[in-house]
Parts: C-alpha cells; sequence; structure tokens
C-alpha cells in the first residue's frame, strides 16, 4: 500500500473542501486507486466538517498534530486525541519539524503517539536532520535516535506511518539525491525493525515533493509514500504527484 498524505499547515477555510473534492473525484475514478490511500490533513477548524463531508467517500481526514493528554486538560488551546477522534478525524501527524521546532521533545512526542493510537488515530510520526546535522554527516545518528526515543515495541505498528522529512528540504525546494535517500530510508526501515522485531512499519518521504520530481522518487521501491505540503493545496497540483507516480 503507498500513501498520499497532504499536510494543509496553516491553510484552508470552509470553501477550501472544493480542493478536496476535485481530489476525492480522481482518487474516486484512478484505476489505480486499490494501490494507495489519500489523506488530508487540514487545520483543527476543519476536521469535523470535512470528516463529516467525506465520511463515506474515499479521502481521510486526519490533524497536524494533538495534545500528549489522553482526554481532557486545563491547557489553553490544547486538542486531545480523543477529542480528535470524536470529531471523525482518521490519522494525526506527530512530531512535525515545525511543532519540534516550537518545544515538542522527545518525552511530549511518545505521549502523543501513545495517546493517538489508544485512542484508535492511526499516527504518521514524523522525523527528519536539519541542515547543519546533514552538513555534519549526523544524519543516520539523528534518525535513529528520533525513532528509538520516542517508538516503542508495544506500539500498534499497524496504525503507525513514519514519515522522513529533511528540514533543509521543508519548502525549499531542495531534494536529497535518490542515493541519498535511498540509504536514509533502508536505515529508517531497519532501525524500525530493530523496534518492532518485525517488518517495519510504511515509511513516506516528505520534502518539496510535486509532480515533476516524485518520478525520481519511484525509483526508491523502499519508500512507500508521500507527506506532501506545498503542493497538497492545490488539487491540480496534487493530483499530478499520484498521476505521475504511476505512469
Ligand atoms: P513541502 O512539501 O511544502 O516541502 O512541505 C513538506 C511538509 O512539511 C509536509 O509535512
Amino acid at each position: 500500500m503507498r500513501y498520499f498524505i497532504g499536510n494543509w499547515k496553516m491553510f484552508g477555510v470552509p470553501k477550501s473542501i472544493s480542493i478536496l473534492n476535485k481530489i476525492n473525484s480522481y482518487y474516486s475514478k484512478d484505476k489505480n486507486r486499490n494501490k494507495y490511500r489519500v489523506i488530508m490533513t487540514p487545520p483543527y477548524t476543519l476536521i469535523e466538517s470535512y470528516s463529516k463531508y467525506f465520511k463515506n467517500k474515499k479521502i481521510s481526514i486526519g490533524a497536524q498534530n494533538c495534545y500528549q493528554k489522553e482526554q481532557f486538560s486545563s491547557n489553553t488551546a490544547a486538542v486531545s486525541p480523543y477529542m480528535l477522534k470524536s470529531v471523525g478525524a482518521k490519522y494525526t501527524l506527530v512530531g512535525h519539524s515545525d511543532n519540534r521546532g516550537e518545544g515538542d521533545t522527545d518525552t511530549m512526542l511518545k505521549d502523543k503517539v501513545r495517546y493517538a493510537l489508544k485512542n484508535n488515530l492511526k499516527v504518521v510520526f514524523c522525523i527528519g536532520e536539519n541542515k547543519t546535522e546533514k552538513k555534519n554527516k549526523k544524519t543516520l545518528s539523528v534518525l535513529k535516535r528520533q525513532l528509538t526515543k520516542v517508538l516503542e515495541k508495544k506500539f500498534n505498528k499497524n496504525n503507525l506511518i513514519v514519515a522522513y522529512e529533511p528540514i533543509w528540504s521543508i519548502g525549499t525546494g531542495k531534494i536529497p539525491t535518490t542515493d541519498e535517500l535511498k540509504k536514509t530510508t533502508i536505515h529508517i526501515k531497519k532501525v524500525l525493525k530493530g523496534i518492532f522485531k518485525k517488518n517495519s512499519p510504511a515509511v513516506l518521504y516528505g520534502g518539496s515533493v510535486d509532480g515533476s520530481n516524485v518520478e525520481m522518487f519511484k525509483e526508491i521501491k523502499e519508500i512507500d509514500g508521500f507527506l506532501v505540503g506545498g503542493a497538497s493545496k492545490t488539487s491540480k497540483k496534487f493530483i499530478d504527484i499520484i498521476k505521475n507516480y504511476y505512469r
């Protein structure tokens, strides 16, 4: 199974549903539709209405983050996994570099993953090195640390997806070389096998993915799909990624 996940970040109002509608029409009719899943993570404000609208349709709706408490707490503006599930979210991202940059620690991330899984959300756990770490050839050790500090064997790996998003690639148009990415993805899968003692969960790539570079990624069979930022905000750009991947 392949995954095409769109992360809208701080984008979207109720009428932006037309973008998802177009993507859903393509997805519903695509002859390859059984080979992949499409998931979109709009901001919190749209999760309930979009989840209702797409309830019996192909696209799944997820959240971009969740708070590290299970149900209710006195943390202003926080949204828990239980609250997300109650409005129809099926997935949540955890550990996006935007949120790590704002102070998410490994301990917080572990609680987020644990409580999200406990509330039957599928988790897309994001990891990735920054520019300096890459320059100092620390990529593999950074990724190993990010994975082993948070993920545990007892977590249900069937509800877990890992997204590798090098920070230097997000929104910059810069992407790793095929060799780099193959090596990194194989490393991530090896670390995951070490944690789960079985097959690895799916591993996605994210960072400046678009319709023009996706064909290059398709050579790397270890990559199970993509987490897309900028190109998920326009139906044509997002559909082009799927079209060109299966061309
Ligand atoms: P871009 O596709 O805009 O580089 O964003 C990637 C990302 O951060 C998705 O979570």
